[in-house]
């Protein structure tokens, strides 16, 4: 099947497809993709799929009239302004927690005004892609939390996000049911300045993608990896071009066929004039024998889900 960078990705239906600064969960033989959607009174849409390139829009699961349940004492439940206007939603990333048979949603929260809220926000659903219930915003031990990612690591979950002003960054161990925080795992990057965290295991090692900070415009992805994940992540390594091929990451995404296994680096190559006009862009990573990671840039390349190959065309 064919991934074509950088173009207008559509659904099943024809429409655009909406699902920036998103995230991936694979439920049996089905994918589910969560992402960004701005329009009307939308915060996060959901699509599906089963090849990965033919994808069926499936609900809008947040938006300015969802649900709302706390979930912890004093979080704020609002998820319109004062004025009824919009919040500002960003990077919804969902896991499905095994012992609460719920799909658990995290994302950044900011009041739709200014970027000062800085708060992590959570969501739960019974389906993948039913309505989420809403249960609050709130500022990880009174911490800023911006750019974010979840990341599950057998039965553990890990919420990572840009902290004090994204000056360093975050790893927070989530309690059971992933719906609060246990412990700050990790504080790491001090004063790198890095967004836009991306995580993927491979071969026992866990390797964390991240961007610079410079809003919409795309900068110079970094990597750093580690054999003990509560250790945090040390040292960056340069990847890809200075602007990561006009791109920012999202999420990887892992492919495992009959064959091989795949690591897609999946980045928003944003629109800093038109928010709508963004695309996206997926890469194969290609790991070396010691250890360090390429991004193979291209316009484009075939994906089979069945054997988890990736063919550069
Ligand atoms: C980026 C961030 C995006 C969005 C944008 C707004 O740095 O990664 O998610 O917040 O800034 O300017």
């Amino acid at each position: 099947m064919l991934i074509e960078n950088g173009t207008i990705w559509t659904d099943t239906d024809g429409a655009v497809l909406h699902a920036h600064g998103g995230h991936m969960l694979q439920v049996g033989d089905t994918w589910y993709w969560y992402g960004e959607d701005r329009r009307d009174n939308l915060y996060v849409s959901c699509y599906a799929s089963k090849d990965l390139v033919h994808w069926t829009f499936r609900n809008h699961v947040l938006r300015t009239d969802s649900p709302a349940e706390a979930c912890r004492v004093r979080a704020d439940l609002r998820l319109t302004r004062e004025d009824g206007g919009k919040v500002n939603i960003e990077r919804p990333k969902v896991l499905y927690n095994e012992k609460t048979g719920k799909y658990v949603m995290w994302m950044h929260y900011e009041n739709g005004k200014d970027y000062l809220c800085a708060a992590a926000a959570v969501a739960t659903c019974e389906t993948p892609d039913g309505d989420f219930v809403y249960h609050g915003s709130f500022n990880p031990y009174g911490e800023m939390s911006r750019d974010c990612t979840l990341f599950q690591d057998e039965d553990k979950a890990y919420f990572l996000s840009a902290s004090r002003d994204n000056a360093d960054m975050h790893m927070y161990r989530l309690q059971e049911d992933w719906l609060n925080i246990e412990k700050l795992s990790a504080n790491f990057w001090q004063g790198e300045y890095r967004e836009a965290p991306a995580l993927v295991k491979k071969d026992g090692q866990y390797y964390i993608f991240s961007s610079f900070c410079t809003g919409w415009a795309p900068n110079q992805c970094k990597y750093a990896r580690t054999t003990c994940l509560e250790d945090g992540f040390g040292l960056l390594t340069k990847v890809g071009d200075e602007t990561t091929y006009h791109s920012q990451p999202a999420f990887i995404l892992t492919v495992e066929g009959s064959e091989t296994t795949s690591y897609i680096y999946v980045g928003d190559r944003w629109d800093g004039q038109d928010y709508f006009n963004s695309r996206y862009v997926w890469f194969p990573l290609e790991f070396a024998a010691d250890g360090s990671v390429r991004i193979i840039s291209c316009e484009r390349f075939d994906l089979d889900v069945q054997t988890g190959r990736c063919t550069i065309l």
